[in-house]
This record gives C-alpha cells, sequence and structure tokens, in this order.
C-alpha cells in the first residue's frame, strides 16, 4: 500500500481516534547545537584555516584522546574512513604491505559483527576480505562471544575481528578481547555510535587496570570508555551521533607508527620528498578545520546530551511498562550513551508480518503488532522510527558470505524481524515522547 494510503487509514482507524499527528516531526536522532560550534567554525575562518589542516583538528583530537584515554587519535572525514584505514593497517600489521592493486585483506577471513549499519564492515570488502558474520547475542545486541568461539574452531587461521557496540551499549569487549588474545588476533572496534559509553572492567580484565585518563571511577567499579578496547577503535560523528560534526570520523590507537601511517595515508600518502612522490596507496580521508570547529564546540556537551538520552530511554521503559515489549537490553557492567532507545515485542505478542527483500506487510491482530505496523503508525503520525540494522548475512550484497551462530536460532534475525528504533531525538520533549508511546499502545489494542 502507497505510503499516504496507509498513514490515512490508520489515522482513520478506531484505536488512534482522537490523536492528531506531531505539528513538528519528532526525529529519530538529529544535530543538536549550541553556540560554540559557530564560534570555532568563525575562528577557523577568520584565520583563513579553512583546510583539512588548522587548531580546531588539533583540539579535537587532543580533547577525545583525553578524555576517551588513547594515546593517539586522527581525525578523519567520517567514521566509514576511519573505519577503511583501520582495517587497512590491521591488515598490513597482519599480513604485510599489499601489492598496489590488491587489498591487503585478499583471501583472508575475517571475523565481523552481524548485527550492526555495513560501514562497519565494507572496508573488508575494500580490502578484499571476506567477512565471516557472527551473530549477535540477547543480552547486549552485540557480537555473541560464544559464537566468535565456534568461529575460530571454523576458521582457526582468521586473525582479524571487527566488532562494533550498538545504538550506544557495549558489547562483551573484555571477553571477546580474551579470545582475540588465545589465537593472536587483532581486534579493530567501531565504537562510532557510543562515544561516552563504557564498560567496568572486571578483577580478571585481560585489559591493563592501570589507571588510563578516560577511566571513571564508579561506586568502586573501573569504568573504561568504548574506543579503548581495539587494536584500533573509531568513531563518527555524523549528523544523527551523540555528538556531530555535520560528517567526520576519527581513528584511535596507542600505537604511535600507526597514527603517524594513518596521518600520511589520509593525505593522499606523500613521502618525504621535495616533489608528489608516493610509495604507498593515498586516501583523501583526513577531516576539515570547518567540521572539526563544529566537533570542538559540541565536546562540552557530550555529558549533557548522554543524559537526555538516558532520560528518553527511562522515560519510554516507563510507559511501556504494561505492553508485552522490552527495550534494549543492558546489561550490568556496562555504561551505555544512550545514543538510541530500541524496543523488541514478546514472540507471543507478535502479530503476522512478512518482509521481502524489498516489501513489508504485516495484518492487525488484537492485543499484538509488530515493528512494521508501529513504524507506519509512528510515521502516519509525523514521529520517525527505524527498523533494526537488518543483519549483514541477510543482506543481498553478503547473503553469500559465511555465518556463524553457536545457537539453533538466528537472533540476528529475530532482533531485525521483532525489534524497531524508537524516535530518541535530544530535542523531543515529553509531550512529543508521550505521543510516541500512546502510538505504540495504541496498536497493541
Ligand atoms: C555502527 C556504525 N559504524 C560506522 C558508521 C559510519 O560512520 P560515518 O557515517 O561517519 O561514516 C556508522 C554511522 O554512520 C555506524 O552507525
Amino acid at each position: 500500500m502507497a505510503i499516504l494510503e496507509e498513514s490515512k487509514r490508520i489515522i482513520e482507524d478506531k484505536r488512534f481516534q482522537g490523536m492528531t499527528p506531531a505539528v513538528s516531526r519528532i526525529l529519530l536522532s538529529s544535530p543538536t547545537m549550541h553556540d560554540g560550534e559557530r564560534y570555532w567554525v568563525d575562528e577557523a575562518i577568520r584565520t583563513n584555516w579553512v583546510t583539512t589542516v588548522g587548531a580546531n583538528i588539533n583540539a579535537v583530537e587532543d580533547e577525545l584522546k583525553g578524555f576517551i584515554g588513547r594515546k593517539e587519535a586522527v581525525g578523519l572525514a567520517s567514521g566509514t574512513s576511519a573505519l577503511h584505514l583501520a582495517i587497512r593497517l590491521a591488515g598490513e600489521r597482519l599480513y604485510g604491505q599489499a601489492r598496489v592493486n590488491e587489498g591487503v585483506l585478499s583471501g583472508k577471513h575475517v571475523f565481523c559483527t552481524d548485527m550492526t549499519f555495513d560501514a562497519t564492515i565494507n572496508p573488508v570488502a575494500y580490502e578484499g576480505g571476506e567477512a565471516v558474520f557472527i551473530d549477535t547475542e540477547s543480552d547486549s545486541w552485540n557480537m555473541d562471544p560464544a559464537s566468535l568461539r565456534k568461529a575460530f574452531e571454523l576458521y582457526p587461521e582468521v586473525k582479524l575481528i571487527v566488532v562494533a557496540h550498538l545504538y550506544g551499549t557495549p558489547g562483551k569487549a573484555e571477553e571477546i578481547r580474551r579470545i582475540a588474545d588465545e589465537h593472536g588476533a587483532l581486534i579493530v572496534e567501531d565504537a562510532a555510535e557510543s562515544l561516552g559509553a563504557g564498560v567496568f572492567l572486571s578483577e580478571d580484565t585481560p585489559f591493563d587496570r592501570g589507571r588510563n585518563s578516560g577511566d571513571r571511577e564508579e561506586h568502586g567499579r573501573l569504568l573504561r570508555q568504548t574506543g579503548c578496547f581495539g587494536d584500533f577503535s573509531v568513531i563518527s560523528f555524523n549528523g544523527n551521533k551523540i555528538i556531530t560534526g555535520s560528517s567526520g570520523g576519527m581513528m584511535l590507537t596507542d600505537s604511535a607508527e600507526a597514527a603517524k601511517k594513518v596521518r600520511k595515508w589520509s593525505t593522499q600518502a606523500r613521502d618525504n620528498a621535495p616533489w608528489y612522490q608516493h610509495s604507498e596507496l593515498g586516501y583523501n580521508y583526513r577531516m576539515s578545520n570547518i567540521v572539526a570547529g563544529v566537533i570542538r564546540g559540541q565536546i562540552p556537551h557530550l555529558t549533557e546530551h548522554i543524559a537526555q538520552k538516558r532520560a528518553i530511554y527511562e522515560r519510554y521503559r516507563e510507559g511501556l511498562a504494561d505492553l508485552p515489549v522490552s527495550l534494549n537490553p543492558i546489561p550490568d557492567n556496562v555504561r551505555p550513551n544512550y545514543w538510541l532507545s530500541c524496543m523488541i515485542i514478546d514472540p507471543d505478542a507478535m502479530c503476522y508480518q512478512k518482509r521481502t527483500d524489498s516489501t513489508a506487510e504485516y495484518r492487525t491482530e488484537p492485543g499484538k503488532s509488530c515493528p512494521t505496523e508501529i513504524l507506519n503508525a509512528l510515521s502516519a503520525f509525523n514521529a520517525e522510527g527505524r527498523p533494526i540494522w537488518k543483519p549483514m548475512h541477510m543482506q543481498p550484497i553478503y547473503s553469500a558470505m559465511p555465518y556463524v551462530s553457536a545457537f539453533d536460532t538466528d537472533n540476528g534475525r529475530d532482533i531485525f524481524d521483532r525489534g524497531l528504533c524508537l524516535p530518541s531525538d535530544n530535542k523531543m520533549t515529553e509531550e512529543e515522547q508521550q505521543l510516541v508511546i500512546d502510538i505504540i499502545h495504541r496498536c497493541f489494542r
């Protein structure tokens, strides 16, 4: 059914009687600007540093490496370019420098998070590697360590793991590091969505328990920031993230040599010679000093944004408590940044829903609902939800690649079928959020 017709049908459905659409669109997650952004952008223009060098880039790198607790940070054009160079670094360290027309992962398998945005894992393909997708655990919606162990039984030669923290909730970083260490594998950590989130280190943590600059003590437990758990880690400043530069990304590491390489590669890989000379493949991936100005103005507001997102999550938890649904789970040993609030419907409260590669249909049933119905109803009332990231092993582009699960069921597919992302914009008012909560209730009537 066409979108407009479907919206009209929903608004006229007697379950939604008396409700009117939101006056302005209730967004999933949009930029939240303050005053500092304009100041630092103006400063870059005033001083004519309108390029990929400048004080804003230096400040953003310094402030974030201190906040997160890494020795090195390199500002890049996007999270995707940061992931590309992180994966290229890992590949080169593992397998050596590739011929210029070949990827560093040519012919190699790489273990990858399955339920994520494709930007996490596309760089494996850019470098000629073949992803092996690892199933998702239900208690954090991230890479399942048991499935990772099983994958090492099937592919003992693998030396690289690309792991993401979804929706701002960290995954099992310690267990994944232990498994990686047992197999001499490197980790590329995609913390694009999880800036400001952390993991409470356990007594027998495989990570160094010495204090690093990003660690925080909370009730006697040591919280370490995401962005510290990969050999090479990545964050994103895309417009929908917890803080933004409109775009932008960053690669974090403790290796000065790796950071130096990324600086070089990201600015066309010029050799130290009096002319343009190249002995390595280069990219135009460096962060702009204007973008960095926006990020510089956002950094002081990170904690406030996290608190706003947390309040949104808590209001959903309370407001939806009487329905057969739960929110995206938060394990005890992590502190999320609450970037997106998501929900999942109990299996026996799902109405009929059928999705193909390009269409979705459902049948309303009393007392039941499904993501398609709720997303359509939100849209009809001018609110923006999203499906859960469709797992990579279900994507047409990657469906021929191996997928490993330690379960009989397919957790990623199940979360995709029954889950959805809720409007989680910092600027959403309590009244607007109440409208969203009401719509969801009425879907279950
Ligand atoms: C998990 C994840 N990885 C990578 C990216 C890519 O970041 P960017 O959009 O900055 O390229 C995003 C988001 O955009 C993301 O959500």
